[in-house]
């Protein structure tokens, strides 16, 4: 079922109400009002917005993995696919897009640089209710292709769901010692902040050198 709400509110409210609603997944609202006339409120752009609240109980969540290296046997992809497997094992849809996938144009800012690269995932994110980024470490950050790749994300600012606003996200690094992995899993959750999404409590740093994950 999908119930239809009536928000009269700032944009910054707006996405505050919908994240709540969809955390309390499977609640039904109708013609919920915010008591907000136009031009009363320091945001001050104030309008009436039609929402979609498909309650997450009846349906599948759609999660989308994106992540791994170019090279044939990433580690990195194996771990993704590990915990995208995981994911439909506890009853999600999955996609993923792997380093292949990602070997996209050098993200530019100006308007429909991008033309039809990384619509695919765009469109996919687009539709996700969460997320799963991979990166190896490259010189202790985050790898070019997947960093490349979030910068593509830019094409999501306009959107209702803002980036990846009401996503959680999950973040694995996979590098060759300790140091590396601790601090691209910072990095990576860094950028899920800057780009409004939701950090699952628990990260993923892997150290290929021994057979543990921390
Ligand atoms: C250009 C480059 C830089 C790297 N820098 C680091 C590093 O700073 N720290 C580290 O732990 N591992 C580093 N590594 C090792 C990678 O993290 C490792 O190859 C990766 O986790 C495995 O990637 P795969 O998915 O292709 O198997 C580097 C590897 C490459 C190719």
């Amino acid at each position: 079922m999908v119930a239809i709400t009536t928000l009269q509110c700032t944009h910054g409210t707006l996405r505050q109400i919908k994240s709540m609603a969809v955390v309390m997944a499977g609640i039904t609202q109708n013609n919920l009002r915010v008591p907000l006339a136009r031009g009363t409120h320091p945001e001050s752009k104030c309008k009436a917005i039609k929402v979609r609240i498909q309650p997450m109980n009846e349906r599948r969540p759609f999660i989308v993995g994106l992540g791994g290296t170019t090279r044939a046997g990433s580690t990195t992809e194996q771990a993704l696919q590990l915990a995208l497997a995981c994911v439909r094992r506890a009853g999600a849809d999955t996609e993923m897009f792997s380093g292949p996938d990602l070997l996209l144009p050098m993200y530019q800012a100006e308007p429909n640089a991008g033309g039809k690269a990384g619509a695919h995932m765009i469109a996919s994110l687009r539709r996700a209710d969460g997320v799963i980024i991979a990166s190896p470490v490259y010189h202790g950050g985050v790898s070019g292709l997947i960093k490349n790749a979030l910068d593509y994300i830019e094409e999501m600012r306009a959107d209702a769901r803002v980036y990846l606003d009401q996503r959680a996200v999950g973040a694995i690094a996979c590098g060759f010692g300790n140091q590396g992995p601790a601090m691209v899993l910072a990095h990576l959750r860094d950028m899920t902040h800057a780009l409004r999404g939701w950090p699952t409590p628990l990260g993923i740093a892997i150290n290929w050198t021994c057979n543990d994950a921390a």
